[in-house]
């Protein structure tokens, strides 16, 4: 059972600060808030909750939260709240240049105080695209006040020539087929509608759909929230669900410190192997870890995951798209199967008051071969492998689902490229001395290397390795890597180049040797060589000079810890300065 007890209720809340009593600083703030035609017992002291919209037309994954938002309106409407909706920082995957995960931070910390400084009793956290969901409950977590996530929800499959297309998976695959002259410019370009087929975030089990996953696996969403389409009439429902419940929830004083405990993070850590989930995941629990106080390291992904099958058959380990893997049942299938195996804390509490246990245990499945039975899983060992070595002594990572088999115990010549742009250069020249038993190496691409920690990671194999049909080789960076992408790529190499790690010494023709199941990530050179390239190395990115970046440049920790602010880390809690006016 959970220890959770709720608060009594009536008692006074947070908003009544701005907007109770008679004195002149409440006079100015309701009679500010009354120019929106709102009738004055609005401001009675019923909850006051805060929609945090992520909607932008340059977010095109959340394009639909704004219709999505008048559904959660709706629901505190009718549990005797009282709604405001509050955009918020928007980062796009898609469309955030130098790379969103610059902004992640950014985001997290707007939104954090667009909280506190504010009249908010509880929020709901209306996100979508892969950084609006990270951000926005790491800045929830930082103020903790009742909150509760509703997603957007994935597109509908796409399809070209009666095939699936799965967002992003499809955009490398093709990609790749254009430059080994399988398929044509024109095709590319008439698969390119076929992606994006209604609203919604990318209908693979990319970094959005398993965020959403591991909100719901958290227990921050209510169950079932992840996998419903976008445009299916049931994600309004649970948007008008959630608006009801996040009433109660501030009533109850149900905070995200009560749902996000070490438990709930060792569930969406084996959760995360159970649906094949992005490494993404790995930096984000991460940092959304350390805003509650907890020391979730790499090695708990190592530990937890490794017994975790891989059970859910999608894109870009499997075959099938969001819109099955909701059909099929969708998260309380796997998190059900999970607790069946022995893999789940079932007492963790949920935003439903619940455990759970009590919100999965009797989930229908529908699964057919889209989720798996565990003795017919896509991975054994399907969690997130930690590698170690003096390439990355704090740790780097690899997605064994997504990865080549033949590849996961390999001994390769390195080719080296210093950063994104000297792969871009050299990657078509046929004369670059390379062939598929070679250890790809990209440099400078970590959270400040790049900046931001780009998804470049996975980078495409040079075009005369393509053609003689190779599809995979192993590849080591500091950078991320798409929750779409595929491949035996080696990420998050911690320390990064750019701070000086061992990955920054890498020199064309070194020996490297990965081991996955030792877990082992090895430059084959003498220690005294090691420690002497060490020693004579010099930054080569130029600081930033000025702005956020440079306060990106500044703060930011490795990929080791969840690349947050080292600020930011903490929950500061709710309590806000005197009013001025
Ligand atoms: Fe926004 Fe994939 S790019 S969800």
């Amino acid at each position: 059972m959970t220890a959770f007890t709720p608060k009594p209720w009536p008692r006074k809340l947070r908003s009544q600060e701005w907007y109770g009593g008679t004195s002149r600083d409440t006079i100015y703030h309701r009679g500010w808030m009354k120019n929106q035609g709102y009738p004055h017992d609005l401001f009675d002291g019923r909850p006051v909750i805060g929609i945090l919209n992520t909607w932008s037309d340059l977010t095109p994954c959340n394009g639909h939260l704004r219709e999505l938002s008048e559904k959660v309106k709706a629901g505190i409407w009718e549990a005797g709240g009282f709604p405001v909706e509050v955009p918020v920082f928007s980062a796009s995957e898609n469309t955030y240049r130098p790379t969103a995960m610059m902004y992640r931070n950014l985001a997290a910390m707007a939104v954090e105080e667009a909280i506190r400084g504010q009249p908010m009793d509880g929020c709901v956290l209306l996100v979508g695209c892969d950084k609006t969901t990270p951000s926005l409950i790491m800045g929830a977590a930082s103020v903790d006040l009742p909150a509760i996530v509703v997603t957007g929800g994935p597109m509908l499959n796409g399809y070209f020539r009666g095939e699936r297309v799965g967002s992003g998976t499809h955009l490398w695959k093709f990609s790749e087929m254009v430059k080994a002259g399988e398929m044509t410019q024109a095709e590319f370009l008439e698969a390119e509608a076929s992606m994006s087929r209604s609203t919604g975030t990318c209908n693979t089990m990319g970094t959005a759909s398993t965020m959403a996953s591991m909100a719901e696996a958290l227990g921050m969403a209510l169950s079932g929230n992840a996998a419903i389409p976008a445009v299916d009439s049931r994600r309004r429902v649970v948007a008008q669900m959630s608006g009801r419940r996040i009433v109660q929830m501030v009533k109850d004083d149900l905070k995200p410190s009560d749902i996000m405990t070490r438990q709930a993070f060792e569930n969406a850590i084996r959760t995360n192997g159970a649906i094949g989930g992005s490494t993404n995941a790995v930096i984000h629990l991460l940092a959304m870890a350390g805003r509650v106080g907890l020391d979730i390291t790499l090695d708990d992904w190592d530990s937890l995951g490794r017994d975790v099958p891989t059970i859910v058959n999608l894109m870009p380990s499997g075959k099938y798209l969001m819109e099955e893997f909701f059909y099929a049942g969708g998260l309380p299938v796997v998190m059900r199967r999970l607790g069946e195996a022995g893999l789940l804390h079932k007492d963790a509490l949920t935003v439903s008051g619940q455990t759970v246990w009590d919100e999965v245990a009797h989930v229908v499945s529908h699964g057919g071969d889209v989720i798996l039975p565990v003795e017919q899983a896509l991975a054994p060992h399907g969690g997130i492998a930690v590698l170690k070595g003096n390439l990355a002594p704090k740790g780097a990572v690899l997605k064994p689902s997504a990865a080549s088999k033949h590849l996961m115990k390999h001994r390769g010549r390195a080719v080296v490229f210093e950063d994104i742009d000297d792969y871009k250069a050299k990657i078509n020249d046929e004369a670059l001395d390379i062939d598929e038993t070679c250890v790809m190496v990209l440099k400078n691409c970590g959270p400040r290397g790049y900046p931001g920690m780009a998804e470049v990671g996975n980078m495409g194999l040079p075009p005369k390795v393509l053609k003689k049909g190779i599809t995979d080789m192993v590849r080591i960076s500091d950078a991320r890597m798409s929750g779409t992408a595929y491949g035996t790529v080696v990420l998050h190499t911690s320390p990064e180049a750019a701070v000086g790690g061992p990955l920054a010494v890498v020199r064309d023709g070194d020996m490297i040797e990965l081991d996955v199941d030792a877990r082992r990530l090895h430059l084959d050179i003498p220690e005294a060589e090691l420690q002497a390239r060490l020693a004579a190395w010099q930054p080569n990115v130029a600081p930033p000079n000025g702005g956020y970046a440079q306060m990106f440049h500044q703060h930011v920790q490795g990929a080791d810890t969840g690349a947050d602010f080292d600020f930011l880390r903490g929950c500061r809690g709710s309590a806000v300065g005197k009013d001025s006016h």
